[in-house]
């Protein structure tokens, strides 16, 4: 695992767009796995820029997302396809039908989760993933607790992340209870794996899954450890409790 600190979100946010830059030129055809929050806001706006002022190129490049919100319409701007839409998507040449996030409407959510790992299988896997962090070290919508799934599937949030995730909705009564979440199993078939990291609400997370190697379902990153080829990207604030 390889840890690279730097002093803020913004020169986080460049460091992985680098990544991801190289990437998408080595590999025009790549299939780049992408993350929701407000962490990555500053990676895709620097991949915007770079393709407003640089050509950066996905007319070829394919997306999946990690997760979506279990009875939202992607039409709904808390939904995490509005979110990709008005982020990236709307704003770079990757054509819409290249792009997938999980069907969080109620009557297409179990198909989707049934189809979704195969769809990516039969695409040739995810290339690069970035992924942010809960602040309880939930990666995607992979809770903490007693067992997580392998397999996308419909979750349920803990409180924690309810609460985290309220500020982007107008009542904390509006966050939704689930969600589709890629498992741990399919996250950990990416080939490459980003992790950015910025603020103090990440710092204890951060440490415990830096700070003594163990692998736990009750730390869901943890299971990064257990990966060959991953980088994680922290702010010196998200990093301030690593010994
Ligand atoms: C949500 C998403 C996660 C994300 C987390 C952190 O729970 N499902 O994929 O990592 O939020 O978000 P933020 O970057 O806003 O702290």
């Amino acid at each position: 695992m390889k840890v690279i600190v730097k002093n803020n979100h913004k020169e986080v946010s460049k460091e992985a767009a680098d990544i991801f830059e190289m990437e998408i030129r080595n590999n025009p055809k790549t299939i780049l796995g992408l993350a929701t929050g407000s962490t990555p806001i500053g990676m895709y706006k620097e991949l915007i820029k770079r393709h407003n002022e640089e050509g950066l190129d996905f007319s070829s490049v394919t997306t999946f997302n990690l997760d979506e919100y279990l009875g939202l319409d992607p039409n709904n701007p808390n939904s995490y396809r509005y979110f990709m839409n008005q982020e990236l998507f709307n704003h770079i040449n990757i054509p819409i039908e290249n792009t997938h996030v999980p069907l969080g409407e109620e009557d297409k959510a179990e198909i989707s989760c049934k189809v979704y790992d195969s769809m990516i299988q039969e695409m040739g896997g995810i290339k690069l993933q970035v992924l942010g962090i809960g602040s309880n070290g939930h990666i995607a919508f992979n809770e903490p607790g007693e067992r997580l799934s392998a397999n996308t599937s419909i979750v349920d949030l803990t409180n924690e992340t309810i609460q985290d995730n309220a500020r982007f909705f107008d009542s904390i009564d509006e966050v939704p209870k689930k969600a589709i979440s890629m498992g741990m199993g399919s996250i950990l078939k990416a080939e490459k794996i980003v992790l950015i990291a910025s603020g103090e609400n990440k710092a204890p997370a951060i440490a415990k899954l830096l700070n003594e190697p163990y692998i736990s379902t009750y730390l869901p990153v943890s299971f990064l450890l257990a990966h060959k080829d991953v980088t994680i990207i922290c702010d010196e604030d998200a990093y301030s409790l690593v010994k």
